[in-house]
C-alpha cells in the first residue's frame, strides 16, 4: 500500500497530538507538513523528518509546498478556513477536525468539494459516527440524523446556577479532554450548534431533520433514523483516536488499540432533550443555520470572540450567548462569494462582537 503523506495543521493541539500517535502506529502514514499557531515545531519536525513547517501565518503556502495526500485540519477556529478550501478545491483528502471552517464557509466549501471531487472525512466523533451509519445507504432511506451531546459540565443546571461560574468550572468537561475553546463550546452547547451546521453541510440533510439529544456518558457517538423505523448507532468509549484513525486510514479502518466496549460490566445509555433555555447558543446556531448565507460565519466569529473573552475572565459565562445574539442581530447575512469575502464577513462580525463587549465595559483583550 502506498504511503499517505499527511499535512497536520494544529499539530501541537489536543487533536494534533493524538493524530501524531495514530501516524506513529501506522507505517502507511507519514507526516509531510506541520503547522501550529505559535508553538515551536522544531523538535516534532526533527523527530518525524518533516521539512515543511509553519508557525502562524499562511497555511496555504505550506500546503502548496508540501503537496500532501491528506490534510488533517486540526487548527482551532476560523483560522483553518483557507486550508479547508485549499484541500477541497484540489481534491486532496480532507480529514476535518476544524469544524469552524466548514460552518463558516458552508456553501463555498461544498462548491469547492464539488469542483475538487476529493474526500471530506469528518474527524468530529459525532460526524464520523454519522458517516459510518450512513455509508452505503440511499439518501431517500434516511429519515433524520441524531447528534448526541454530553451536556457538558453544567448539564442539569439552571441559568441562575450559571451566573458566577468561572473558567475552571467550564473547563472541567465530564467525558472529553480537549482544547480550551471547544471545551467552553461544549459547556455552552455552542459546540453542538456548530456540529448541527457541520452535519447539515456534510450530509445535505435539512435542519428540521437533524435532532440533538443529551447523552451524558458519550458512549453513543450519534445515530441515524431510517424511514423503516430502524435506528443505527455508533458506540465506543469517548476517545478521539478512533475518528482520527478512521479518517486517516479510510477506508481500511486500521487497528487502534483502544479499549473495547465492555457490555458485561453493565452499560446504561441515558438520553434526554437539551435545555435550550439554559443553553441558548444551540438554538441560536440552529437559527443561524436555517437563515443560511453568512449567518453561520457570523455566529462562529462572534462565538470565537466571546469565548476568548470568557477564557481571559473578561466576560461572564452567560455573556457568551448574549454577545453572539447581539452580533447576529446586526448582520445582513449576505452570502460570501469567495474566501476573501468570507474573511471580510468574519472580520466585520468580530468588530461588532468586540464593540458589544466594550459596551458592557469588558476590558479589551
Ligand atoms: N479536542 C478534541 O477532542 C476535538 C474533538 C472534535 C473536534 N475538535 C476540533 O478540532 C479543532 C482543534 O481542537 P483542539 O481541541 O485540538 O484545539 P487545541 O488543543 O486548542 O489546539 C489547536 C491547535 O491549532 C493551532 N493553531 C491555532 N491557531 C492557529 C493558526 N492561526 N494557524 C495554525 N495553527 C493554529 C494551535 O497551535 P498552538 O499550540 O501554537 O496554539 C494548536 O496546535 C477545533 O476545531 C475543535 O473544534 C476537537
Amino acid at each position: 500500500m502506498p504511503v499517505k503523506r499527511v499535512a497536520l495543521l494544529g499539530a501541537t493541539g489536543s487533536i494534533g497530538r493524538q493524530a501524531i500517535e495514530v501516524v506513529e502506529r501506522n507505517p502507511e502514514l507519514e507526516l509531510c507538513a506541520l503547522a501550529s499557531g505559535s508553538a515551536d515545531l522544531k523538535v516534532l519536525a526533527a523527530k518525524h523528518g518533516v521539512a515543511s513547517t509553519q508557525v502562524g501565518g499562511d497555511l496555504v503556502q505550506l500546503l502548496d509546498a508540501a503537496e500532501p495526500d491528506v490534510v488533517l485540519n486540526a487548527v482551532v477556529g476560523f483560522a483553518g478556513a483557507g486550508a479547508t478550501l485549499w484541500a477541497l478545491e484540489r481534491g486532496v483528502t480532507l480529514a476535518l477536525a476544524n469544524k469552524e471552517s466548514l460552518v463558516a464557509a458552508g456553501e463555498l466549501a461544498l462548491a469547492a468539494r464539488e469542483r475538487g471531487g476529493g474526500l471530506l472525512l469528518p474527524v468530529d466523533s459525532e460526524h464520523s459516527a454519522l458517516l459510518q451509519c450512513l455509508e452505503g445507504r440511499s439518501a431517500s432511506s434516511v429519515d433524520s440524523l441524531v447528534l448526541t451531546a454530553s451536556g457538558g459540565p453544567f448539564r442539569g443546571r439552571t441559568r441562575a446556577d450559571l451566573t458566577d461560574v468561572g473558567v475552571d468550572d467550564a473547563l472541567a468537561h465530564p467525558t472529553w479532554s480537549m482544547g480550551p475553546k471547544i471545551t467552553v463550546d461544549s459547556a455552552t452547547l455552542a459546540n453542538k450548534g456548530l456540529e448541527l451546521i457541520e452535519a447539515h453541510f456534510l450530509f445535505g440533510v435539512p435542519y428540521e431533520r437533524i435532532e440533538v439529544v443529551v447523552h451524558p456518558s458519550s458512549i453513543v457517538h450519534s445515530l441515524v433514523r431510517f424511514r423503516d423505523g430502524a435506528v443505527l448507532a455508533h458506540l465506543g468509549y469517548p476517545d478521539m483516536t478512533v475518528p482520527i484513525s478512521y479518517a486517516l486510514t479510510y477506508p481500511e479502518r486500521a487497528a487502534t488499540g483502544v479499549r473495547q466496549l465492555d457490555f458485561a460490566s453493565g452499560l446504561t445509555l441515558e438520553f434526554s432533550a437539551p435545555d435550550l433555555e439554559t443553553f441558548p447558543l444551540l438554538a441560536l446556531a440552529r437559527g443561524a443555520g436555517e437563515l443560511g448565507g453568512s449567518y453561520p460565519c457570523v455566529f462562529n466569529a462572534a462565538n470565537e470572540v466571546a469565548v476568548s473573552a470568557f477564557l481571559d475572565s473578561r466576560l461572564s459565562f452567560l455573556g457568551i450567548a448574549e454577545i453572539v445574539e447581539e452580533t447576529l442581530a446586526t448582520a445582513d447575512g449576505a452570502a460570501a462569494q469567495s474566501l476573501a469575502e468570507l474573511m471580510e464577513v468574519d472580520a466585520a462580525a468580530r468588530i461588532v462582537a468586540e464593540r458589544a463587549l466594550a459596551e458592557r465595559g469588558v476590558p479589551v483583550g
